[in-house]
């Protein structure tokens, strides 16, 4: 080792002896004749002092913020009232007789030691500079921490690690996949899995009975805060258990892990609170409730049928929806902001909000005048308005109606600091609906994946109206994140082959892309299913942060970028011949 101690391992008992220490440059002050450097390790920062003559003071005074030194000297007391008690070597400092200069630096092009708005272009550029940084720093460890407690948690509990393959043909999952090339089947392609979802059924099929994985996942979709093109999964499988089994340890597990590594956080609700995909979104706007905050809607869809106010009238006569969305005080909001908030429902598609002010006993706003004074006083009552308040009404088809509405309660939660920071609130969504169909295409696919089964009331559904058919399938969510989402599977290859049906993949094209499952759940396949949790989200939660970048070490950028790497790239056109590709030009 060319150190005895590390950075931050010096305290009081080590005084008057001899250390030697390898570091960064943190900071240097020069005070009356004497050179100060504040060395920086991962584990700490040690102030080491340089007296002046001789060439270890000569070394001192050219070095630079992120030079690499050793030292070597002794440790001494700080002078009284010199002592930092924020440091754990606040105590000591270390007196140098020798100092070696291991390595140069340029000025950094942000500043190391302070936590101020950096370009975040920058810092990707630069990321093995930004990690140097407390912040970053602390990130990362906690992450680890965090991936270390989840597998020890997995491994006590009988679940086989299996490293499932990069390279492989597609999984469904919704999003585009990434494709590679190959070279010795030219026009051939690998994908890379957008989550080890077949061979982890193909686990269970292999009779591994509980198996988990630290998966790397990759899906070409658009970025948002907390989506990366390449992610990471905590994924988990089980054979021979109900949906109630795989939600009871995945609650355990995220109990353990937010009780033993963040002592400050109050869990909301234990158990998790446990609502359906339509309580969700009928009470919140969202199947990823933040439920650290009420603002719940009142239906007023029995009321607007044949009421004075067209817009909402025809919304509940073509079977649509009205919701509405007390604002506590919210009278007091100026035109520009309720249009401001209209605005956040309109990116949803609402054609637009209603709203109404109760000011004393007077109502105003947009639909009081046809409404007229009772339907209002009815509507009012239902929604607990109070003098002060506004109502805002969504009249729309129930998703849009929701989503939107959903979409102004949030906006309305982060003005108001409504969420507080030191509370994790899961919940659990069920009862997601089987299958969508997509309002332009006509086309009908699977909410979940395909290998999701049925609850046990929508088996009959599934041949009846498929569209209302519910899944055995669950969500965790956590402060208005989803963070984890599974199911049940099917392992019966009739029922496979007709969910495929459904989704108008006939025989020759299920035989194409999933011949190898249909094939597998002919040699026993036991009845299984799983959940596969949002690492990197869960991670930017534990570690307070808006966006899962700040706890990805090396993360793209909005636009799918590495910036440090410089990927994606070109390459030799004699790759890709090899390949049997050429570049059309746009
Ligand atoms: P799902 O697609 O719901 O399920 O993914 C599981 C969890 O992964 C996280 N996630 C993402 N995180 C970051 N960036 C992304 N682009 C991204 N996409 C998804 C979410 C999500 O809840 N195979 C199934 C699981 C199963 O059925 O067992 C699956 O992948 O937190």
């Amino acid at each position: 080792m060319l150190r005895t101690h590390t950075c931050g391992e010096l305290r009081a008992s080590h005084i008057g002896t001899g250390a030697v220490l390898c570091g960064w440059v943190n900071r240097r002050r020069d005070h009356g004749g004497l050179i100060f450097i504040d060395l920086r390790d991962r584990y700490g920062t040690t102030q080491i002092v340089v007296a002046p003559g001789g060439d270890a003071f000569l070394a001192a005074e050219a070095a630079r913020p992120e030079w690499v030194l050793k030292i070597e000297g002794k440790v001494r007391r700080r002078l009284e009232g010199a002592e930092r008690a924020e440091n754990p070597t606040g105590e000591i400092e270390v007196e140098v007789a020798s100092l070696v200069v291991l390595s140069e630096s340029k000025t950094p092009p942000f500043e190391i030691d302070q936590d101020i708005g950096i370009n975040e272009e920058l810092r990707l550029e630069f990321r093995y500079l930004d990690i140097r940084r407390e912040r970053m720093k602390r990130n990362v460890m906690l992450r680890h921490r965090l991936l270390q407690a989840v597998r020890k948690f997995f491994y006590d509990r009988d679940f086989i690690e299996v490293e499932t393959p990069i390279l492989i043909k597609g999984t469904p999952e919704g999003a585009r996949e990434y494709l590679v090339p190959s070279r010795l089947h030219g026009g051939r392609f690998y994908v890379l899995p957008q989550s080890p979802q077949q061979l982890k059924q193909l686990c269970m099929i292999a009779g591994l009975d509980r198996y988990m994985q630290i998966a790397r996942c990759f899906r070409d979709e658009d970025q948002r805060g907390d989506r990366q093109p390449e992610f990471t999964q905590v994924d988990i499988e089980m054979s021979f258990v109900h949906a109630e089994d795989v939600m009871k340890l995945t609650e355990e597990a995220l109990i353990a892990l937010t009780v033993g590594l963040r002592r400050d956080i109050k869990i909301h609700s234990v158990p998790f609170p446990r609502m359906t995909y339509d309580e969700a979104m009928n009470a919140y706007g969202s199947d990823k409730p933040d439920l650290r905050y009420g603002l719940t809607f009142t239906d007023m869809t029995d009321m607007a049928r044949g009421c004075g106010f067209g817009v909402f009238a025809k919304a509940a006569e073509a079977g649509g929806v009205v919701k509405c969305l007390r604002v506590p005080g919210g009278a007091a909001l100026s035109r520009k902001e309720i249009d401001d908030l209209t605005g956040h429902a309109k990116i949803h598609g609402a054609k637009g909000l209603a709203w109404i002010k109760k000011n004393g006993r007077k109502f105003d706003g947009v639909p009081v005048e046809k409404l007229g004074g009772d339907a209002t006083a009815k509507m009012a009552n239902a929604a607990g308005t109070e003098d002060g308040d506004l109502l805002f009404f969504a009249a729309d088809e129930f998703y849009t109606a929701c989503v939107s509405l959903g979409a102004v309660r949030t906006e309305i939660a982060r003005r108001r600091s409504l969420a507080p920071s030191d509370v994790f609130a899961y919940c659990w969504i069920t009862d997601f609906p089987m299958f969508e169909k997509d309002k332009d295409t006509g086309e009908i696919s699977a909410v979940h994946h395909p290998f999701t089964r049925p609850n046990v009331a929508s088996m009959e559904m599934v041949d009846r109206d498929p569209l209302k058919a519910k899944a055995e399938a669950y969500d965790v969510a956590l402060n208005g994140f989803e963070i984890a989402g599974g199911s049940l599977r099917i392992h019966e290859h009739d029922l496979q082959k007709k969910i495929f049906e459904i989704l108008r993949i006939d025989d020759a094209e299920a035989e194409r892309r999933f011949g190898h499952m249909l094939r597998a759940f002919r040699y026993g396949a036991p009845p299984h299913g799983g959940i596969a949790w949002g690492f990197d989200r869960l991670a930017m939660i534990f570690c307070g942060e808006p966006n899962i970048r700040e706890v990805i070490a090396f993360p793209k950028d909005q636009k799918a970028r590495d910036l440090m790497l410089g990927a994606p790239s070109s390459v030799p056109e004699k790759q890709l011949r090899e390949l049997g590709i050429s570049i059309v030009e746009e």
